[in-house]
């Protein structure tokens, strides 16, 4: 830490430049957008200015607020506010010193700034107590392209008794404006991602979770607020931010006597007091942020385009039509009946048949979610020629292969959990908790961590035809405890068991680079950047039911991108639901994102088997542009008019590929009126709907070319007034 260096030196040096009194103005900078601070030497950094970038950013003013002191106000816009002095607000910082002082007062000591490479830039403040030897850095690194800028946090301490670190969040934004309105996303088990935007009052509004894992499930940790009036797509003020985390979270909106909004976002402090000692480092989540000014459209391309190429693997190449074994025969199988569902896969063109749960067990079969998980070998009974055989039975037959696992958890019933009962997650004596008849393994243990990295390396070694896996997670955090952590240490848990899962996806990822992996945790329970990084795609439900997936794949897609949104098919009605949902209907919206398949092929047949290998073709055609494009959304499901719609554009706008939804009976006479967006109006387009029902199409002009000019300006007009119409236009450059 170059910051205790010039510490040391400065004291002793009586180091004059460093301690000069010069006002820096520091600007965090991408294409369109700029973070501006101020800091002078010794003194606190404020945080002056975030939106569009500014043509100068040298000459800056601390704002003042009426009625306040300035000293106030500087407290209350600190880039990093520690709890101390006249900060009364949610602090991003709250340590105990070692000699039981509580409060902290962090000063600038320097700054750098350096290019990580032509797109990115890295800065990082220095930030040190005045009194004590605790050092700070806050890091930014800023994606020009992507007009995206994410900032985390690193706390060191050098004294000589331990710091107790309280709460140490990513980052602290400070806004001003007449009123704020939040948009965050609740929800549970298969209903996740639920959008709701509610205008900010005095006091605090906390989003958060306590479950460790499966913690994107009721809420997720990130956020759009919209200035002075509830969001737009296309228009006003909105900024947002998306923690890169996968464990507890904490947001905090809280708005002062000033009318000031302070956004505090980290990990959550929960029960999470974290303990330094001397020479020791804690680092803090990415918090991944970006700004619009003309609306939330804006704020999801900067996301999808930053997450394509930071934010997951193989976010640049085209990911595959997928059959997942699970809706299609749960744990019910043997060899015949998967190799059946491959052949009739392989008819439909499908790229990859991916066996789910129930391959593994013997002493105790997993037949049921109730025995069998930890015991990693495959199941000899129901596959006696084991997953080689199947493996290379999908590359016969033209697919790609992929197994199931949930390397993180034991059933009590499992030779593992007789074997390793230290390594379960557990409260001292208290009862271990089940959920899904499963215990949680204790991921803070380097030996667990072995374990799980051994799960997945022995798996993917039983055939070098298997090229994909789904790593599920079913059960949260409770009764929460380790055996491995040492008593005085039990609130580091929260902290460690991501850390050891981050170990363990490093450690596969180095030696897998190539091998797909899908991120799930009993559907989007892991729905987070910090996850996906190491992952192709999430899992964004276990709702496959295609009206409610609408909702939730809207949600999602405000801030993932639809190449990592896997979307399947599945038979209607489900184990969902008992509502009756048309092919074309379930189709149309699987393949706005990665499309797939989660049923038995063989029920498909007659004209509907027609209608899905058409369409199959035709997701082909399209999966570029929804895979790469850039999405627009233009009737949100959430308007209550009973569509929805939005398209994909090509990065070059000479393709795009438009969905329309209709969610109730409109009334005979009624048509869905949608203006396109994001085309080059200079362009000419040919029109031609696809996945029509028996020939009939929706759209007068199928078939017909209309400037991007005229379809902006003028828009179509679909015939889609029942319940479960659906249109998707394929839109070409002439
Ligand atoms: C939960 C997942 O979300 C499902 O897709 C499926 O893999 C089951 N677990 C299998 O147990």
């Amino acid at each position: 830490m170059k910051t205790i260096l010039l510490y040391f030196a400065c004291i002793s040096l009586f180091c004059t430049t460093l301690l000069s009194q010069e006002k820096q103005v520091i600007s965090i900078e991408t294409n369109n957008q700029a973070m501006i601070f101020t800091a002078t030497q010794n003194d606190r950094i404020i945080f002056q200015y975030w939106g569009d970038k500014l043509n100068d950013a040298t000459s800056f003013i601390n704002k003042k607020v009426k009625g306040q002191p300035d000293t106030n106000n500087d407290f209350a816009t600190q880039l990093y506010p520690a709890y101390g002095g006249r900060y009364y607000l949610n602090p991003a910082l709250k340590l105990t010193h070692d000699d039981g002082v509580l409060t902290t007062e962090l000063v600038y000591a320097g700054h750098t700034t350096k290019a990580l490479d032509a797109n990115r830039t890295e800065t990082v403040i220095e930030l040190k107590d005045k009194i004590y030897p605790v050092f700070v850095d806050i890091r930014f690194v800023a994606y020009k392209k992507e007009n995206v800028i994410t900032q985390s946090a690193t706390i060191h301490h050098e004294g000589k008794n331990t710091l107790t670190v309280e709460n140490f969040a990513s980052s602290y934004i400070p806004l001003h404006a007449q009123s704020y309105y939040l948009t965050h996303f609740n929800g549970t088990w298969a209903h996740e991602m639920q959008m709701e935007e509610e205008e900010l009052t005095h006091g605090t509004k906390v989003i958060e979770s306590k479950k460790g894992t499966r913690a994107t499930q009721a809420e997720n940790p990130s956020f759009l607020l919209s200035l002075n009036t509830p969001a737009n797509e296309d228009s006003g003020e909105v900024y947002a931010g998306s923690l890169a985390w996968s464990g507890n979270y904490k947001l905090s909106f809280e708005i002062d006597e000033t009318g000031r909004l302070g956004i505090v976002s980290g990990m959550n402090p929960f029960a999470s007091t974290f303990y330094l000692k001397a020479g020791e480092t804690i680092e803090a989540p990415e918090m991944v942020l970006t700004y619009s000014s003309t609306g939330v459209g804006n704020i999801s391309r900067n996301y999808h385009d930053w997450a394509r190429q930071y934010a997951m693997v193989h976010g640049d190449q085209a990911h595959p039509i997928i059959l997942n074994s699970w809706e299609g025969a749960y744990f019910s199988f043997d060899e015949k009946i998967l190799t059946d569902m491959m052949d009739n896969a392989a008819k439909f063109g499908v790229e990859m048949f991916v066996l789910d749960d129930g391959w593994f067990g013997n002493k105790y079969p997993r037949n049921g979610d109730n025995a069998g998980l930890g015991d990693w070998q495959t199941n000899k009974k129901k596959l006696p020629r084991g997953i080689p055989y199947l493996a290379d039975y999908a590359v016969d037959k033209g697919l790609k292969f992929g197994i199931w696992i949930e390397p993180e958890m034991v059933n009590p019933d499992s030779e593992l959990a007789k074997k390793h009962p230290e390594w379960i997650v557990k409260s001292g004596s208290r009862e271990i908790l089940t959920m899904r008849n499963q215990w949680l393994l204790d991921l803070s243990n380097p030996k667990v961590q072995d374990f799980v990295f051994t799960t997945f390396n022995d798996v993917v070694s039983m055939s070098p035809n298997i090229s994909y896996v789904k790593w599920d997670a079913n059960k949260h955090v409770d009764n929460v405890g380790s055996e491995y952590l040492p008593k005085d240490k039990q609130t580091h848990f929260w902290y460690e068991y991501v850390k050891g899962l981050y170990n363990v996806y490093e450690r596969i990822r180095a030696k897998y680079p190539e091998i797909q992996i899908q991120l799930c945790s009993s559907g989007g329970g892991r729905v987070e950047f910090g996850a996906l990084k190491y992952h192709d795609e999430f899992w964004a439900s276990d709702n496959t039911n295609a009206l409610d997936r609408i909702f939730i794949q809207y949600g999602t897609n405000l801030f993932f991108p639809a190449i990592a949104t896997a979307s399947h098919v599945s038979t209607s009605p489900n184990h969902q639901t008992g509502m009756m949902i048309p092919l074309k209907f379930r189709f149309d919206v699987a393949m706005s994102g990665r499309l797939g398949m989660e049923l038995q092929p063989k029920d498909i047949d007659g004209d509907e088997y027609e209608f899905a290998a058409e369409a199959i073709k035709n997701y082909k055609r399209i999966r570029p542009i929804v895979q790469f494009g850039d999405l627009y959304r233009l009737v949100s499901p959430y308007d209550k008019n009973g569509w929805a719609s939005h398209m994909y554009v090509s990065k070059d706008k000479g393709e795009a590929v438009y969905f329309a939804y209709s969610l109730k009976y409109h009334g005979r006479t009624t048509y869905l009126e949608t203006k396109l967006k994001g085309l080059d109006a200079n362009k000419k387009y040919k029109v031609t709907e696809l996945n029509t029902k028996n020939g009939h199409s929706s759209f007068y002009g199928n078939g017909q070319t209309f400037t991007g000019d005229y379809l902006m300006k003028a828009g179509i007009n679909l015939n889609i007034g029942n319940p479960f119409d659906s249109t998707v236009l394929l839109l070409t450059e002439e």
